[in-house]
């Protein structure tokens, strides 16, 4: 019997963990899963919401850390998941992403001799002023197993020379979680409640802080949006820290003023793929909507310099744009122009992530990964 503490922190984290306890719960007779939270993320459109909707079962342990600098949140977690990791003495960690639970997490492991293994490993923009790039570097210079999702994940870690008997490309796990509910989100009320038509409006989502904590890059946003607003009414589901943003830099107005740009509050999971699936074109800064988007064929422009996930590029829907007006705007009025993409298949994307992470975690010391493409 394998017991596994499995570690959530913010949104991003729940859709991967969710089919990975799934998985362990159906396997009873090999694993027994442990969900701890760390209150990272804490509101209910946040958080609780993501829970009923993947049924994920409610956390074992909450650690309550709640928002903070980095340093005193990264700080939190790791005071808060010693006693727990002391008291549980599980077989296995699992950490995922790249947020800062994540380091957080697999830190504590390190430093008391528990096997962590971190799930979204490999992935690298390059961009070390990202928070999220620190966390994925630390994070696999640290971790027992590391689980890819691509074999550009392979040559990455590789290239930084971790041992290749500590990868495995086992896919995309969040795609588990797609597959799943895809049906299930059809019965989402979102589109009716909104008023919208299939493939006649756009969403946008923006939270990185490149993007909304700097006026000038916000501002360029802003009037890219109201251009496209003109072409394709657009559904904005708001972060709170881009909300605080917003009004922190005086953007209040100008936001209302554009008149096709509708706020509306942070989604759960069933309506956000509700309505980004039903979507002629998603503009976003986050990296799992660039791999949902490709895997059902929506055209996706990523208001990004770089991309950690070049997989959706080469072979998926999405386009890095930057942040220059002119660029996302003649950007989008290309994406409208086209002819709809089909669904598109990225190797080991096929929902079964879960049970090869599972599979790896048993035989972990049978030897070998996999061969980098
Ligand atoms: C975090 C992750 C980021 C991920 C994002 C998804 C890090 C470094 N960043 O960024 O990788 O893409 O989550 O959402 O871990 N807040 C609330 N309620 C909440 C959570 C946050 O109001 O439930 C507000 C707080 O004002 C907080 C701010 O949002 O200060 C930012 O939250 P934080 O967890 O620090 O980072 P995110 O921007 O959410």
């Amino acid at each position: 019997m394998i017991k596994v503490i499995n570690v959530v922190g913010a949104r991003p984290n729940f859709m991967k963990v969710a089919p990975i306890v799934e998985a362990m719960k159906r396997r009873e007779r090999e694993f027994t899963p442990l969900v701890v939270h760390t209150g990272q993320h804490y509101d209910a459109a946040m958080s609780d919401t993501f829970f009923s909707d993947l049924d994920l079962p409610q956390p074992d342990v909450y650690l309550g850390v709640g928002s903070a600098s980095h340093a005193a949140q990264t700080a939190a977690v790791m005071e808060r998941f010693e006693p727990v990791l002391i008291g549980e003495k599980p077989d296995w960690v699992l950490v995922v992403g790249d947020v800062n639970s994540t380091l957080a997490c697999a830190l504590v492991c390190v430093k008391l001799g528990v096997k962590v293994a971190h799930v979204e490993a490999g992935l690298r923009s390059r961009d070390r002023t990202m928070p999220e790039e620190i966390n994925r570097l630390l994070t696999d210079q640290i971790a027992d197993l590391l689980f890819t999702p691509s074999a550009d994940a392979n040559e990455n870690l590789l290239a930084e020379g971790i041992p290749v008997e500590r990868i495995r490309l086992v896919g995309n796990v969040m795609i588990d979680s797609l597959y799943k509910h895809l049906e299930r989100s059809r019965q989402s009320r979102i589109k009716d409640a909104l008023d919208l038509n299939d493939k006649r409006y756009a969403v946008l989502t923006l939270h990185r802080p490149s993007n909304v904590d700097n006026p000038l890059t916000f501002g360029r946003i802003l009037d890219a949006l109201k251009k496209i607003s003109e072409l394709r009414p657009i559904v904005f589901p708001v972060h709170p820290r881009t909300r605080k943003t917003i009004t922190q830099h005086g953007f209040d107005e100008r936001v209302a003023q554009i008149e096709g740009l509708r706020l509306i509050d942070p989604l759960g999971y069933l309506d956000f793929l509700s309505l980004y699936s039903g979507a002629s074109l998603v503009l976003t800064d986050s990296g799992g909507i660039q791999e949902e988007t490709s895997v059902l064929g929506i055209p996706c422009l990523t208001l990004r310099e770089n991309t950690e996930r070049p997989i959706t590029v080469t072979m998926g829907t999405n386009m890095i744009v930057g942040t220059d007006t002119e660029k996302i705007v003649n950007a989008a009025v290309a994406a409208l122009a086209e002819t709809a993409k089909p669904a598109i298949d990225i190797p080991l994307w096929d929902g079964k992530t879960a049970d090869r992470i599972l599979d790896a975690l048993e035989h972990n010391d049978e030897a070998g990964a996999s061969p980098p493409s």
